[in-house]
């Protein structure tokens, strides 16, 4: 054991990095060096620091993040409770908050304010360059790439696609798959054909207001299920709506849920396909998430456990590229139906995108992408969350989630988000409120946070500023 001037050296290295929190050198939420980095400065060995970070971490001074290293704790930084489980009244609701959607619609695309509204990768943060160059190369290598694209779309990317559904134990035939403009298409395209205007589907509740907006499109009612912020849907109401209501589907987030982070716990998930299956009611599983789960453990799907009544949709807007619109929807059973309402709509999904990502996928490249892009997710996460608890009023609460970049904010009862919303939106700082989470009118002392954004000096103001807007309702200025 090395051992100086009375002390171990792991406990010397623990007064260095205390020293440089003391000079204001190492901040909140910051690095610390890392254990390669300090071993080579100190000369000794990788297991020292290790050592070290470990006893501080264990004090409470430091914490570790899957992949990303060590970071310094705040002394005001606490762990936020979660938010309760919630509970809407389960019966089909019309939906009619539309042009509160389309305002957060109009916000996209904003680029000189703090887009924390839309769930949307910052372009920074996935290999925007990278990709436009693979285009170029993809679309120079295909003579015809200003060609209709092959009906269902491009062969190459379906491959790809099911090569990789194969890693997460979900084994899909490539003439079942249907690539369309990204995830929202897919969704209206599985509610058309299995919905008719006056019908009811089944949602999560908090659920993710573009599927509201689409309900409302095709006039169907929304059946909103009691959702608990760890494991999703509670199946006892699940199982009385399923016999109470005629639905004519369940909408379902599998993993890491918008909004609520949450990853349904593997017997939930045989319950869910178990019960669903039972009353004949389809299930339309939207993935989006699943690719960015924080440990890299990736989970698998509904579909995995029924190929025939479950409908599989997501795209890569969350992961890489949501500028390029492709996403892809996969069912067994609607493949006939499904094909012949594309044709009758946009026909088919614009060919130079999936050439890029099938190019992407086959080159090895989506899989390391995704290995950096988790870890900036659980990161980012982490230093959202940190700061929401420093800044946040007394008795606010927070998700907790294990994969993706969503944060589901709960203020104490009586803010009104929706003020905090506006008079937010007038100084560049965009949120969800969460009264567009529901068809009720529910959730009104909630926002929802995209977390992934730079994380810099303007987004920690920016949270700084959302509180402080918090605290202002609270106090009635
Ligand atoms: C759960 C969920 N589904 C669908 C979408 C939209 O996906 P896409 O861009 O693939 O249409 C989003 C984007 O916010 C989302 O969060």
């Amino acid at each position: 054991m090395d051992r100086k001037e009375g002390k171990y050296l792991y406990e010397e290295i623990q007064d260095i990095i205390l020293e440089l929190v003391k000079k204001g050198e190492l901040k909140a939420g910051e690095k610390v060096p890392s254990l390669r980095s300090m071993s080579k400065k100190l000369n000794t060995s990788v297991t020292t620091v290790m050592k070290a970070y470990m006893e501080l971490e264990r004090k409470g001074f430091l914490e570790s993040r899957p992949k990303s290293g060590y970071f310094l704790k705040d002394a005001e930084v606490k762990t936020l409770p979660l938010p309760d489980a919630t509970t809407p009244i389960p019966e089909p609701n019309p939906v009619s908050k539309f042009d509160l959607v389309l305002q957060l619609y109009y916000s996209m695309g904003s680029r000189d304010s703090v887009c924390l509204n839309v769930a949307e990768p910052h372009f920074e943060l996935v290999p925007s360059d990278e990709l436009a160059r693979i285009m170029k190369k993809a679309i120079s290598s295909t003579p015809n790439h200003n060609a209709y694209e092959f009906m269902g779309g491009q062969p190459e990317l379906k491959r790809q696609i099911a090569y990789h559904m194969l890693s997460y134990n979900t084994r899909v035939q490539p003439d079942r798959m249907m690539i369309t403009n990204g995830s929202s298409e897919a969704l209206f395209i599985a509610l058309t054909i299995l919905a008719r205007p006056g019908d009811s589907v089944i949602v999560e509740s908090p659920c993710f207001f573009g599927y509201l907006n689409t309900l409302h499109a095709l006039g169907i009612y929304a059946l909103e299920i009691p959702t608990h912020p760890d494991k999703g849907m509670d199946l006892d109401a699940l199982e009385q709506s399923l016999n109470r209501y005629d639905v004519k589907a369940c909408i379902t987030q599998t993993n890491f849920n918008n909004p609520l982070g949450y990853s349904i716990p593997p017997e939930n998930r045989d319950r869910i396909v178990e019960m669903c299956s039972k009353s004949g009611v389809p299930i339309i599983e939207e993935d989006i998430y699943g690719d960015l789960p924080h440990d890299g453990k990736r989970p698998d799907t509904l579909l995995s456990r029924d190929y025939d009544n479950v409908i599989y949709i997501s795209s890569f807007s969350k992961t890489l590229a949501p500028g390029y619109r492709v996403g892809w929807l996969y069912s067994e059973r609607y493949y006939t139906p499904i094909f012949r309402y594309k044709t009758s709509t946009t026909v088919d999904t614009v060919r130079p995108t999936q050439l890029a990502i099938a190019e992407f996928m086959a080159s090895g490249k989506y899989a390391r992408h995704l290995e950096k892009f988790r870890n900036v997710c659980a990161s980012n996460v982490s230093l959202f969350s940190m700061a929401i608890s420093k800044y946040f009023p007394e008795g606010t609460r927070i998700t907790r989630p294990k994969g993706g970049f969503i944060l589901w904010v709960e203020l104490p009862k009586g803010v009104d988000t929706l003020n905090i919303y506006r008079r937010a939106a007038h100084e560049r700082i965009h949120i969800a409120p969460g009264t567009i989470f529901s068809s009720q009118d529910r959730y009104s002392n909630c926002m929802r946070l995209n977390c992934a954004v730079p994380w810099n000096e303007r987004t920690e103001s920016a949270l700084k500023r959302l509180g402080e807007l918090g605290k202002a309702e609270i106090a009635g200025k």
